[in-house]
This record gives C-alpha cells, structure tokens and sequence, in this order.
C-alpha cells in the first residue's frame, strides 16, 4: 500500500499472540496505528468502537481497512460489550476508548461514563473471562492531580487517575492484571481533533501549501502516534502480573525545532507558532515501562515528522487527503 513506509520498520517479529486482540476505541488515532501494526505483523484483532467511521484507519491502511473485523459497541453497555468481547475468545485488550479533554469538559457525566465506567467494564470483563493481558490508555494529563500542583488539572485527568487506582483495586482483590499507560501528546497522521493536535496540522499544511500557525510554543514530548501504538501493543505481547502504571513519551524538542525541521524538509513551508508552552510535562522518561514490557522501536523527531509529512503528501497526490480542521 502507498502508506505502507509508515509502519514498515512498526511490524512486529516476535509474534506472541494465538488469540485475538482486542482494540477498544478502535475509531481513533492511536487505534488506528494499532490496528494497522497488528494487521499487517499477521496478528488478530478485532476493533471495538461506538462509531462506525474507519476513516482513520483507511489512511493508513487503504484498503486492506477493509479485512478487519469492526464491531460497533457502547463501552458504557456492559451486556453488550461482555457479549461482543467474550465471543471473540480474546487474549488481550488494548483498551483506548475515551473523550478526550473538552469533550469531557463539555458533558463532564458523559466523559466519567465513557472514561471511568468504560474502564471499569473492561476490567470486569477480564476478571470474568479470565484474560492476563489487558493494556488501558491513561494519559499524561493524570499527573495535574491532585489540583493546584506544577500541571493543569482537568476532569480528564481525574477520570484517567480514578482508572489507575480502579485497576490497582482489580488486581489487589480479584489478581485482574493490567497495565496503564499515560501517553504524552501524540503527533502523527491521523492525530486531527483536540487542541494539541496542532502541529500536526502544521505538517499537514506545510504539505498541502496553506499557511498555519501553532498557537503553543517551548518544550514539548513529540511522541510519535507509531510510537505510542507499539508500546501498547509490546504491552500485552505477554501474560501480565500485578498492576503497573507508566509514562509514555517522546524526545523533549520545542516547537520552534519541529518548525525548522519542517522548513529543512519543504523550504517554502509558511508555518509558525505563537503563545505559551501547553500545560503538561514535555521530559518525563520511559525506561521504567521499556524496563517493564521490554524494548520497541524510538522514533526520533526527525524521522516522525519527515515520514508524516512524507505521508500527506502522498495523500494528497492520490487525492485523499483529509481537509484541514476548520
Ligand atoms: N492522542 C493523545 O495525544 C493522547 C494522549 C494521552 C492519552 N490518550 C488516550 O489514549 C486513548 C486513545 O487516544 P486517541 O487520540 O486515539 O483518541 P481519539 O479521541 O482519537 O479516539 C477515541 C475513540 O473512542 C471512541 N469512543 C468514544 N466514546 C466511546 C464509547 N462510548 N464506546 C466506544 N468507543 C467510544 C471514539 O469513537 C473514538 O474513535 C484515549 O483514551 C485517550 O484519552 C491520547
């Protein structure tokens, strides 16, 4: 496939899995990765999510989107997901399901249902099914509590702690295993809704020839989205004891870099940035969870942002680039 150059180097060699894997918010960003790394290393998996749009999906893996199995579940519906999940015989959960900031900022007892309950049903489901590999998105936004500490704090990221002491209770009283894991802010294709999606639509713009302007500056962690898909899917390559919680990140460059590298890689590139630095830790490191689940690929910010623009352009050759955010 045109795309395919992606996640080449993404594909997974050691191959521990005989039952299929589980991708709960399948419909976004990081699931999108995830299906396509799975997908193409020959692994099963079946995508979980309450909307049917694989558009996401179908950029990155064109039409082989087609051959995955979709199902079209409420995570808030425990009969419903029990049903769905338990008659697939999974082995693992990568569970990414959730409304991300302003979402839950703007229907606060929507986003507890989705971010808190939602967890909370998949935990019971692999309490009841047995299943020793589950992998749940927490998100660097956790650390803005408890409230009025160095990071913003936001309903977010209470609902994402509240999922990681839910998950230290499940293993406590019922050995329901897990790991959380607090992605940084992801850049990469499709990485297209929130606030911080932002300079990815500047490398998307630099490809389409529009001008753009990144209203956050200073020091940033640039994880990459392929990045982010294959620890969780390192994550649950192998049976899980305990209940662990680790942050994700990227290498720690300001905005003003990721600019001139887009300007080295498309000179006329009229893009730029403006304001202040976003509100959420840019240095954190990952050995602990690399010293836990084992070594992936780094992707550096060269290479992410020469291979995403690489990437819109070719969209935009074969004529289905997305259209900028209004
Ligand atoms: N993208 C980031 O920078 C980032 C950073 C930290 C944490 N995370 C977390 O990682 C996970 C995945 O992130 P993403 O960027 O891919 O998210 P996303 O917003 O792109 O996708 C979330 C998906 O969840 C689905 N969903 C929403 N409500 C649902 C419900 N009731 N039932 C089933 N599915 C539902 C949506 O349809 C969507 O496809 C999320 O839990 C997010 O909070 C993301």
């Amino acid at each position: 496939m045109s795309l395919d150059f992606l996640t080449d180097d993404l594909l997974i060699k050691n191959n521990n899995f005989d039952r299929p894997v589980i991708v709960t918010g399948a419909g976004g960003c990081i699931g999108a990765w995830i299906l396509t790394i799975l997908h193409r290393s020959n692994i099963p998996c079946v995508a979980l999510d309450l909307s049917n749009n694989k558009d996401r999906l179908k950029l990155l893996l064109g039409n082989e989107a087609s051959k995955i199995k979709w199902q079209v579940c409420d995570i808030t519906d425990l009969k419903m997901l029990k049903k769905t999940i338990i008659s697939f015989n999974p082995g693992a959960i990568i569970h990414l399901a959730g409304l991300q900031v302003p979402f839950c900022a703007a229907d606060p007892a929507l986003g507890a249902r989705v971010n808190v309950e939602g967890t909370i049903n998949i935990l019971e489901i692999a309490r009841e099914a047995n299943i020793k590999r589950t992998v749940y998105a927490s998100s660097v936004a956790a650390l803005g509590m408890p409230p009025k500490g160095t990071w913003k704090e936001t309903l977010y990221g209470a609902y994402k702690l509240a999922n990681e002491h839910t998950a230290f209770v499940y293993w406590a009283d019922w050995e329901v295993p897990s790991i959380g894991i607090r992605p940084n802010i992801v850049y990469g294709l499709a990485r297209d809704q929130g606030m911080s999606s932002k300079n990815t639509l500047a490398i998307q713009a630099a490809a389409l020839g529009e001008s753009f302007v990144i209203p956050y500056t200073g020091k940033y962690s640039w994880l990459y989205a392929g990045e982010s898909a294959l620890a969780f899917i390192t994550s649950v390559n192998k049976d899980m004891v305990g209940s662990h919680v680790f942050n994700l990140n990227g290498p720690c460059e300001t905005i003003e870099n990721g600019l001139s590298i887009i300007k080295k890689l498309k000179e006329n590139a009229s893009v730029s940035c403006i304001g202040q630095s976003l509100p959420f830790p840019p240095d954190l490191d990952d050995v602990p969870l690399r010293n836990h689940i084992g070594e992936y690929p780094s992707i550096s910010i060269e290479k992410g942002i020469k291979n995403t623009l690489r990437a819109f352009q070719v969209l935009k050759a074969e004529g289905r680039c997305p259209p900028m955010p209004i």
